[in-house]
């Protein structure tokens, strides 16, 4: 991650934000989505750690008291303040125990959104290590979501 990635990048004005709900923006070279919902501001990764889904359209839910964005492809829950990866566990084997909301810990990267002036500013996170979001920002990841989108664009075409 080179410096100038590390420090508050514009990502516009409140205002315009806060109208479009949720805004997906490339720093250096990371697509981040960043979401406006029920007076906060939240960045993280744009792509789910799970198979690349794009976070941009995902519904809002309240999860277990943590709001959680829902990936639209398979449906994986990652909340939204911390990126944890949030999922239901049930025994089927147990089938007195109720189930109950269990966290896989942190899974997609979020990133600091800060205010100054009417205008929202984005900082990449430093976290150290690998986070499981991390795949899509590499070369790899990257030629993955490429070969995704190529595919739908010739679903469609031929449909
Ligand atoms: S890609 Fe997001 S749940 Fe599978």
């Amino acid at each position: 991650m080179s410096e100038e990635e590390t420090v508050p990048f514009l990502v516009a004005n409140k205002k315009e934000l806060i109208e479009a709900k949720r805004t997906s923006i490339t720093v250096g070279d990371r697509v981040i989505v960043v979401i406006h919902h029920q007076g906060v501001f939240y960045a993280m990764d744009a792509h789910c750690y799970h198979a690349g889904g794009s976070l941009l359209n995902g519904d809002i839910e309240e999860i277990d008291n943590k709001l959680c964005i829902v990936c639209p492809k398979h449906k994986y829950k990652i909340s939204l303040a911390e990126g944890e990866g949030i999922y239901n566990a049930s025994n089927p084997k147990d089938k007195d125990k109720p189930p109950c909301w269990l966290s896989k810990g942190i899974k997609q990267r979020v990133h600091k959104v800060t205010e100054v002036d009417g205008n929202i500013y984005v900082t990449l996170s430093k976290t150290p290590g690998w986070i499981e979001s991390d795949y899509y920002q590499t070369e790899k990841g990257r030629a993955e979501l490429k070969k995704a989108k190529d595919s739908d664009t010739d679903k469609s075409a031929t449909s």
